[in-house]
């Protein structure tokens, strides 16, 4: 069961940082997700919103900014005073962290161009199994099918349709990512059936969680893991 900390432990740092990363170990998440843009000068980083404002203290889109200028930013601030001074983190970075470490890794792509340097990382780290991409657009994944036929792909959308799983089999996904409202038994075991693995995403609260977790899914992305920690060992 993957117990994914989301953007880090989100509920109790600034996502996507340092602080919200290492939280979300301390707290017995097994792996980390976080999402990836790219800067005006061709730097992997990791920002959720196309934009600035919501979590740092620069304004205008990200992508017109060089790494350099990106690196200057508060990203911390907003959040909490005790967070001054956090920054935002290139995906090397992230990766010379984390890449080391047992876990697993949930890279969002959230915009295209950046899909090459990414992989080019993930070899240089060594870590292709221990990760697995993933975005809402199919021409992201279909990319990264292109240029790699072995990295784990996870195809993120709100529920699934016979669509989506012809699209999942076309590219070799090994995973589906649904919102946790619209899991179910019998949708769950449908998927594994079909040799997916189910991970469950926007997991607003604890009873979505464990609506999850009764479902049978084999992992989720939570801003809590502690909390699923909890659940687990509770299980177990
Ligand atoms: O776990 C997937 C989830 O991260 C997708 O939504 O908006 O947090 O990127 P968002
Ligand atoms: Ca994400």
């Amino acid at each position: 069961m993957m117990n994914l900390a989301h953007r880090g432990a989100s509920e109790y740092a600034p996502e996507n940082t340092l602080a919200a990363f290492y939280k979300g170990l301390e707290m017995g998440a097994s792996g980390l997700e976080t999402d990836l843009r790219l800067s005006r000068d061709g730097i992997v980083f990791l920002l959720h919103d196309e934009r600035l404002e919501r979590t740092t203290n620069g304004t205008g889109r990200a992508s017109e900014y060089t790494w350099k200028e990106l690196q200057e930013l508060d990203a911390g601030s907003w959040f909490a005073a005790a967070y001054a001074g956090e920054r935002l983190v290139s995906l090397e970075t992230f990766l010379h962290f984390f890449a080391r470490k047992p876990i697993h890794l949930a890279l969002e792509m959230k915009e295209e161009g950046l899909e090459e340097d990414t992989l080019r990382l993930l070899a240089k780290y060594g870590i292709s199994n221990r990760v697995t991409i993933t975005s809402f657009q199919q021409g992201i994944l279909r990319m990264v099918r292109r240029l790699d036929s072995a990295v784990r792909i996870g195809f993120l959308v709100k529920q699934y349709t016979e669509e989506i799983l012809a699209e999942l089999k076309e590219i070799s996904a090994q995973q589906i990512c649904l919102t946790a409202e619209t899991i179910t038994k019998d949708g769950v075991n449908r998927l594994k059936a079909a040799g997916l693995e189910v991970r469950a995403w926007r997991v607003r609260d604890e009873a979505l969680m464990h609506h999850c977790l009764e479902c049978g899914v084999d992992g989720m992305t939570i801003n809590f893991p502690d909390k699923l920690t909890e659940a687990l060992r509770r299980v177990l």
